[in-house]
């Protein structure tokens, strides 16, 4: 069974970036397509970077618990919000954190936008940093509109047209995973 840790990027009071994090993780349980788990920046609240996990001398539980998990998963799906055409700070600061966990990792990226283009400019910039970081940044999801599409513990608000772009996207990070695991 694939191991997926879902990052919730966005920390933001009254945040909707989460509900989109909330349907994917109803989305894999629901079709039993791995284990899943949310990792939600604003639960670990990480000070803004100073160093790297491994040049710490005594690096706090929940970074080590963060790095961890982020290891153990065979598939990373980050989702973040777009700010000003970038991704969100919360985002950058916890990829300088860690460093091998990144490695050889499939990633989904899954971009949320209030507006109509659903984030493009932030994935193009967030796909640079990962690649730089040796992640495997493999398929993407965008979400314009977020206010009209997702709500409360991830209810999408068109269920069916959701489900039908989840599951190409989830179809591709799970081949990427297959292939890496067989290279290992
Ligand atoms: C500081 C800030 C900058 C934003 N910049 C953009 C932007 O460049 N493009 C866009 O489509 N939406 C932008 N938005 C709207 C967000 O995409 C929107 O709030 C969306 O719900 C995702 O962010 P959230 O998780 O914080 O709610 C911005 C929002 C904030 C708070």
């Amino acid at each position: 069974m694939h191991k997926i840790a879902i990052i919730s990027g966005s920390v933001r009071t009254g945040r909707q970036s989460h509900y989109v994090a909330e349907y994917f993780n109803n989305y894999i349980k629901e079709n039993k397509l791995a284990d899943s788990e949310i990792l939600d920046l604003m639960e670990y609240n990480f000070p803004i970077f100073d160093e790297r996990l491994s040049k710490m001398p005594s690096p706090p539980e929940q970074l080590l618990s963060f790095s961890k998990k982020i290891q153990d998963a065979n598939i990373v799906i980050i989702v973040y919000p777009e700010y000003n055409g970038g991704y969100s700070a919360s985002i950058k600061n916890a990829i300088d954190l860690l460093y091998n966990e990144w490695h050889h990792k499939p990633i989904g990226l899954v971009s949320v936008s209030s507006g109509n283009f659903g984030g493009v400019n932030a994935t193009s910039l967030l796909q640079t940093v990962l690649v730089k970081i040796k992640a495997l940044p493999v398929a993407t999801f965008p979400v314009p509109n977020v206010q009209d599409n997702f709500g409360e513990n991830g209810k999408a608000m068109n269920k069916e047209a959701s489900d039908k772009r989840a599951s190409s996207f989830m179809k591709e990070l799970l081949w990427f995973a297959d292939s890496v695991n067989k290279m290992k």
